[in-house]
């Protein structure tokens, strides 16, 4: 006589019908209760995948060969697992869900690759361009409080891309070290600035198994042109985000979805030949004046 659910589930038999029950009554002795929840979950989710999918063997053997590419080309340099991820929008549904933040306050999104953590510390006004290339930028703004009050002393770490749409770690021996990049402090108005260029928009980096995927479900890579920024002052919850420039053709379309409406800010053109001269610039040159809005810790997100 067969068994019911019930009892093949207890005598541990796997069939289309129970797998869920039989895989997760495994878990019942895991020391830790979060990666019960955890992997409960991920099993159920995996499972309906498959049930909803029917993927065959051979078509199940070429996901596996997908990912151990992925991780085959992983290294200290590579993170290919991150990519996937961030190509997939899981990257900023994370970062949402970890960030909710007050009303008015900055909004994060992903860090990306190209970060070091031991970029050059810079009085403001400092040129960030060490190479000359590109069209010229000023950077402006100010750090403040969610009730609009200067912050004094917060570092505001930057990076971006340059004209050609690559960082310096990209171009090593072309670009020099540190080029487009460093650590800024707002002084006792909040406020801060910095001279650098227009970054262009660039390929997330495409020659890997992420890369195919990407062209064979007929998606580019490019994110649009933006400056990364991580602001951070203490008793406020630091951000990680950039600015977007408003005119990119790829601005709607990120490959990696890191595009919010509030972080795309209005880069302006500057005829002003004092001013330019004053700055070093030929004139015109282009502005970008941004406020960066921290919430205190624990002051929280809304209800
Ligand atoms: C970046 O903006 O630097 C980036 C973010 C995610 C993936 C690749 C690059
Ligand atoms: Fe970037």
């Amino acid at each position: 006589m067969s068994e019911t659910p019930a009892q093949t589930v207890r005598d541990g038999y796997f069939t289309e019908e129970t797998s869920v029950a039989v895989v997760t009554a495994r878990h019942a002795d895991a020391g830790n209760e979060r990666l019960r929840t955890v992997m409960d979950s991920a099993v159920r989710h995996l499972h309906a995948f498959v049930k909803e999918v029917e993927p065959t063997n051979a078509e199940w053997m070429r996901v596996i060969e997908f990912l151990t590419a992925t991780g085959h080309i992983t290294s200290d340099w590579r993170q290919e697992w991150i990519l996937l991820s961030d190509i997939l929008g899981v990257s900023m549904l994370v970062d949402a869900i970890d960030n909710r933040k007050p009303k008015g306050a900055t909004e994060t999104t992903v860090l990306g690759p190209f970060h070091v953590s031991n970029a050059p510390r810079y009085e403001n006004g400092h040129d960030i361009c060490l190479d000359g290339k590109g069209e010229r930028m000023l950077v402006t703004g100010r750090v403040v409080d969610t009730a609009g009050r200067p912050i004094a002393g917060a570092t505001l770490d930057v990076w971006q891309a340059n004209d050609e749409g690559f960082y310096d770690v990209q171009q090593q021996g072309i670009q020099p070290d540190m080029n487009l990049r460093g650590v800024f402090t707002s002084d006792e108005t909040g406020r801060f600035w910095f001279r650098s260029v227009k970054p262009r928009y660039y390929p997330i980096p495409a020659d890997g198994p992420v890369g195919q995927l990407l062209a064979a479900l007929g998606r580019h890579p490019y994110r649009p042109a933006h400056i990364h920024f991580i602001v951070a002052a203490s008793g406020f919850e630091t951000v990680t985000t950039h600015l977007f420039t408003p005119d990119c053709p790829y601005l709607h379309t990120d490959a990696v979805f890191g595009v919010k409406e509030d972080l795309i800010a209005d880069f302006q053109t500057v005829d002003d030949p004092a001013r330019a001269a004053e700055l070093g610039f030929p004139n015109p040159f282009t502005q970008v004046d941004w406020r960066f809005v921290l919430a205190r810790q624990g002051e929280g997100a809304p209800a």
